[in-house]
């Protein structure tokens, strides 16, 4: 058996849709597919508007970025991320001539440590960048909560938690602007992709120019009578209302995007399933700590040991096993060369705990009984040769 972090994600039907849309179309850069996907996929997240980029990366660079120029933010305004996320959370913050705050993780939904929160808001904070970790919600009632009547924007990083739900409501719906990935590690993918959410239309209307140079054509029809009238001495096509960026992505990506978001929900069942499958096996050993999150849409199966030396041990016992794993995410980012100047051993304990005692292994739609069988009985063998070995020892 091996047991990878992911397999080959498009099917059959995929690639059959993507070849007929080869055979019957000459045009392949951004057009109506995309357009099209962008609209289901609002659909499905319940969304008013919807930019389809060319990775969750770019989603995130591009969000700040345009918020950057919607709100006058300067160098000297803070976005508060967390301490656990993926790198290009927080680098487009930098990236922007902003300042990164970091606060540390709590050990229930795995997003911030609420309490130091609540604490870490200044008068210079403008954004919290919520990140749905491993596909927990983060709780975005109690975030709403803390921020009160400030204007503080709210952002949520879905890219590892698409589906996810907070009562009946999807993430991505609880601030401003939202971004998704679908690379193809992802719960769908487009191969490479990602999409930015928001329901506010001047925010919206930024994000369509700088994806494409700052051309005021990027912009729904309706608004471009009134900016002709306003530049009269320009060739409409080549007016760049602001400076932009070229973070397309192609109608190729949108034809494989819309044949996987129509099973999507599918996916999301089937690892959710096998989700609660591993929760249950986990639950017999005192040696692992639970998550009780609720709402989850699973991106992977992750182990928390409460010893990071048995962790160790059974990283490696089931790696020999053909089942692979990695750190959670990319563990505490502070300890990573590119953010070690932000780090204090003091305020990051959670994050050092995940970087330590936490990894994970895959779960997606080829993870199957038999699979689940198979670590079933790996974990029986590790933990019980543990318990004879203590014994021994006694
Ligand atoms: C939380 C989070 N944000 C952003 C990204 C970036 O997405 P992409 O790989 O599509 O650039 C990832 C990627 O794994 C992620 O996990």
């Amino acid at each position: 058996m091996f047991w990878k972090l992911q397999e080959d994600v498009l099917n059959r039907r995929d690639l059959d849709l993507l070849i007929a849309f080869i055979k019957s179309t000459s045009r392949f850069t951004q057009f109506k597919t995309v357009s099209r996907f962008e609209k289901k996929f609002s659909q499905w997240q319940k969304c008013k508007n919807c930019v389809y980029v060319n990775s969750g990366s770019s989603a995130n660079f591009l969000l700040i970025n345009a918020l950057k120029e919607l709100n006058k933010w300067t160098a000297d305004d803070e976005i508060i991320v967390p301490a656990v996320t993926w790198p290009t959370n927080i680098g487009p913050v930098i990236q922007n001539g902003l300042k990164p705050v970091f606060v540390d993780v709590n050990l229930k939904d795995l997003s911030f440590d609420y309490k130091r929160l609540g604490k870490s808001i200044t008068k210079n904070t403008r954004a919290i960048f919520v990140t749905h970790l491993i596909g927990i919600p983060a709780n975005m009632l109690l975030i709403n909560k803390i921020v009160g009547n400030r204007s503080i924007a709210i952002l949520e990083d879905c890219c590892e938690s698409q589906g996810a739900t907070i009562g009946s409501q999807k993430v991505g719906s609880f601030g401003i602007g939202s971004t998704f990935s679908f690379y193809w590690g992802h719960h769908m993918t487009t191969v490479e992709g990602g999409m930015i959410c928001t329901d506010d239309e001047e925010l919206y209307k930024i994000l369509l120019l700088k994806r494409s140079h700052g051309l005021a054509r990027e912009l729904p029809l309706k608004y471009h009578r009134e900016i002709r009238k306003r530049n009269k001495n320009i060739d409409f096509r080549f007016l760049f209302l602001t400076d932009g960026f070229n973070m397309r992505n192609t109608e190729l990506h949108a034809e494989i995007g819309l044949s996987q978001l129509e099973r999507i929900d599918n996916y999301i069942g089937i690892r959710n399933s096998n989700y609660a499958d591993f929760m249950e096996m986990c639950r017999k050993y005192d040696e692992l700590i639970l998550l009780k999150s609720k709402g989850v849409s699973s991106f992977s199966l992750p182990f928390f040991f409460k010893d990071q030396i048995k962790k160790r041990k059974f990283q490696k016992f089931i790696t020999k096993h053909g089942i692979e794993s990695r750190p959670l995410i990319s563990g505490n980012l502070l300890l990573q060369p590119f953010l070690k100047t932000y780090y204090d051993p003091e305020n990051f304990k959670n994050a050092d705990f995940l970087h330590n005692n936490a990894f994970y292994i895959g779960n997606n739609q080829f993870v199957n009984m038999e699979k689940l069988r198979f670590l079933k009985k790996i974990m029986e063998d590790f933990f019980k040769k543990r318990i004879i070995y203590a014994k021994r020892n006694h």
